[in-house]
């Protein structure tokens, strides 16, 4: 038997003749770009996110991409992000030759602190991209009072946690993460909460100038056909992804609801262990589990890695190497010992499978597994 990270397999299984009927039809209508799918999933989504646009694009990097280009930054222009996310928020930083500012992050929650932006904070500062890691909000509520203090735009991403909740402590009132800061941008990798059967991304906004611009910057720059307002790219969800999603859209929040689920299952099993810690949720957020990530404590990883491995079960590191130490962002600005936090988890930190397939008889599997060896 194998235990693997995801199981898209079983998840397609239960909405499959859904699905394939959905793909029969482009094929027939040959709708393949733009059809009608994208647009109603689009609607179905700020619907759901409760925003005024959403743009649907290629992935979750272009929608980063797409969303710093609209802010109008200049070459130089400094831009506050975590040390501890994936390559690609760092990446479109990069790209545009803005200048990626990293900051360390909260030992509980893994997600970037806002004390630490603030301190980062220069003349050229223009822009904040909180990640909202493993699938929990950032302290949004501390960072927006810095970015409107310091008129800087936020740039969520929420490629880990569509469909996690954000609890303005202010009002108590709910907002969905993607939703809170000016931009939001997401990602539709087939792993991911909400994933495709390919690539796809998008980006949300309430503000109606720069959804605009953002709709005109995915499709070339083109204001009116072949007259180019800007440079653009070519960053399309396809209708085929669209109608998938359309449909895994509506089961969206039971799938956030097995995620949890089979969090806490963990969380139980693994309580009042000392060389374990479990993932800590903010008071101010849920938490939709897009990883199950615990922290070791004087626990040989790679042993650990290995005999769970010998038994079928897959585990992973997110993330080995923080972006500091990333051979390709190599800077003089930073070295080892910077980022204290993202550095001891990078060697800390190891992911169990989570997905909305799982069992409690799977999970025990995995959990005996795991505490055979911790205990050991
Ligand atoms: C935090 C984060 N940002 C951005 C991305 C990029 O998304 P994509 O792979 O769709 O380009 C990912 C995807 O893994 C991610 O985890």
């Amino acid at each position: 038997m194998k235990y693997n990270m995801v199981d898209l397999v079983g998840q397609y299984k239960k909405i499959k003749p859904e699905v394939d009927e959905a793909i029969l039809k482009i094929m027939d209508d040959a709708s393949f770009i733009g059809g009608p799918s994208v647009k109603s999933f689009q609607k179905n989504l700020e619907e759901y996110l409760g925003v005024k646009h959403v743009i649907p694009c290629a992935n979750g990097t272009d929608a980063l991409q797409v969303a710093l280009m609209a802010l109008g930054l200049e070459p130089g222009d400094e831009v506050i992000t975590t040390s501890f996310t994936f390559i690609a928020t760092a990446e479109v930083i990069a790209l545009l030759k803005l200048t990626p500012v990293l900051v360390d992050v909260d030992p509980d929650t893994f997600n970037i602190d806002p004390k630490a932006v603030e301190k980062a904070i220069t003349s050229k500062t223009k822009a904040i991209i909180p990640v909202h890691l493993f699938g929990q909000c950032v302290d949004m509520y501390a960072l927006k009072q810095i970015a409107k203090e310091h008129n800087l735009f936020i740039v969520e991403d929420t490629a880990q946690a569509i469909s996690a909740k954000y609890i303005c402590p202010e009002n108590g009132e709910k907002k969905m993460a993607g939703a809170i800061g000016d931009i939001g941008c997401t990602s539709f990798f087939p792993s991911k909460n909400l994933g495709a059967f390919g690539d796809g991304g998008a980006i949300f906004t309430n503000d109606d100038e720069l959804a605009e611009k953002m709709r005109v910057v995915v499709n070339h720059g083109m204001t009116v056909r072949y007259y180019h307002d800007y440079v653009g790219v070519n960053s399309r969800l396809d209708s085929m992804q669209a109608a998938v999603l359309d449909i895994k859209l509506r089961h969206l929040d039971e799938y956030s609801d097995a995620r949890l689920k089979a969090a806490n299952y963990y969380n139980n099993a693994f309580a009042n262990n000392p060389m374990i810690q479990t993932p800590v949720t903010a008071d101010f957020t849920t938490h939709v589990f897009h990883q199950y990530t615990l922290v070791l404590n004087d626990v040989d990883r790679e042993g650990l890695m290995k005999h769970l491995a010998d038994k079928g079960i897959a585990s992973a590191v997110y993330y080995p190497v923080p972006l500091h130490m990333q051979k390709a962002y190599l800077d003089p600005r930073y070295k080892e010992g910077d980022f204290p936090v993202t550095e001891n988890l990078s060697k800390s930190v190891i992911s169990l499978p989570i997905h909305t397939e799982l069992t409690e008889e799977i999970q025990k599997v995995i959990t005996d597994a795991f505490l055979e060896y911790v205990n050991k």
